[in-house]
């Protein structure tokens, strides 16, 4: 028996390579987590930047708690299985009327994770919209070989390396997104996907969070994640703690460590040592 998704929302995500939406709080507990987030880029003056976009949930209790949330978890094991770790959070945040876009790719170009069994939960903290740049996918392109991507650094693009397919993706097959603050999307790591711009007079912040069953492994270096859910026979990946505190000195380690080992994966074959601003 599932535990959130319906059968059918399962065989969809087994046929098309995604499943949308799936509400997994209340708008109000939605708006907590964005003032959450609001009130730290408060207090450095800035928007989210850099490394501070990833594993945030190293960093912050309220973080941690939406990457353990119970009905986001309930969701990825019905896809999954029931033991889980959380491999990676992303912040992907547009700023009202920014040219910032994510070109057109497969999650699996970089990461370095076998098999793919790797599940993004994507978390709307504001309404997505058509408008403000929601997330479009091609279905079914899940179950096509790894592309080959060329990697571009554009400034605006989102992702780490401005990676897209070097091939022509067929966008009149894409299919758009809309979430409401509080709602999901979930999408296999082989989908291919993108999003535009946001033409909106708000801020458009969503969190991915990627969820892989303990037996994935990370072939490109000795990574870590944290288990929240189940149990790990394998340990493939070195446990990272919750944080006790926002920000205290271990939190602030660990993140370090954490970070430093994805960069690693992820900016293989270059020259970069962080995230990307
Ligand atoms: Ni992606």
């Amino acid at each position: 028996m599932p535990k959130l998704l319906s059968a059918a929302a399962v065989e969809q995500y087994n046929h098309d390579g995604y499943f949308f939406p799936t509400a997994v709080m209340s708008r109000d507990e939605a708006a907590r987590y964005r003032r959450c987030l609001e009130e730290h880029e408060a207090g450095t003056g800035a928007p989210l930047q850099g490394n501070w976009r990833h594993k945030m949930h190293l960093l912050f209790t309220w973080a941690d708690e939406l990457v353990h949330h119970p009905k986001i978890l309930d969701a990825v094991e019905d896809v999954i299985g029931p033991d889980i770790l959380c491999w990676t959070s992303n912040f992907f945040i547009k700023e009202a009327h920014s040219p910032g876009f994510v070109s057109w790719h497969q999650d699996s170009t970089y990461w370095g994770l076998d098999p793919d069994d790797v599940i993004t939960a994507w978390v709307a903290l504001s309404d997505v919209t058509p408008e403000n740049g929601y997330m479009q996918f091609i279905p079914g392109s899940q179950k096509v070989d790894q592309l080959p991507h060329v990697d571009t650094f554009h400034k605006d693009n989102l992702l780490s390396r401005g990676q897209e397919i070097a091939v022509e993706v067929d966008k009149s097959k894409a299919v758009g997104i809309p979430l409401r603050a509080g709602e999901i999307s979930l999408h296999h790591i082989k989908l291919v996907h993108g999003s535009d711009a946001n033409r909106s007079n708000d801020r458009r912040i969503g969190m991915a969070i990627r969820y892989i069953p303990t037996y994935v492994r990370q072939t490109k270096v000795r990574d870590s994640a944290m288990l929240v859910r189940g149990v790990d026979k394998y340990h493939n990946f070195d446990d990272e703690p919750r944080p006790k505190a926002d920000l205290d000195p271990a939190a602030l380690a660990a993140h370090a460590d954490a970070v430093g080992r994805q960069v690693k994966a992820l900016y293989q074959g270059t020259d970069k040592q962080e995230f990307r601003a």
